[in-house]
């Protein structure tokens, strides 16, 4: 699902170099830093953005992402915020 619809921009790795990517990264995300608000990889935005938040940016949409309102279920769209938080979280390595 994410892959799908949402990797276009955001990236598959989350990284916000998906191929539309480079439009948004002219105007809005910070490639060189790799920061700002749907730049998933980026814990400090990531850390100040609660489950609820997450869900209402996709529902309402967000400045240049559109509304996903009426199209994902409840179960997809809690997936979805799960998934976009596996980003940034990595397991330590194992001693
Ligand atoms: C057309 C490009 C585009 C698509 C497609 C898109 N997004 Fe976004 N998304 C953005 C941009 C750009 C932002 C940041 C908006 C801003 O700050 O103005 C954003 C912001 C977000 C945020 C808020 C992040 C935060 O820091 O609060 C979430 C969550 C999100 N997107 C999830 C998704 C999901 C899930 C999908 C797929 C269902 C999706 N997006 C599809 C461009 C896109």
């Amino acid at each position: 699902m994410y892959n799908q619809q949402c990797a276009v921009c955001h990236g598959a790795g989350g990284n916000g170099k998906g191929p539309r990517g480079p439009e948004i990264a002219g105007r809005l995300w910070s490639w060189a830093r790799s920061e700002g608000p749907g730049i998933f990889t980026d814990p400090n935005y990531m850390v100040q953005r609660n489950p609820s938040e997450l869900t209402n940016a996709i529902l309402d949409g967000y400045g240049m992402m559109p509304s996903y309102r009426g199209k994902l279920t409840t179960e997809q769209m809690n997936g979805l915020v799960d998934y976009i938080y596996t980003f940034f979280y990595k397991h330590p390595p194992i001693q």
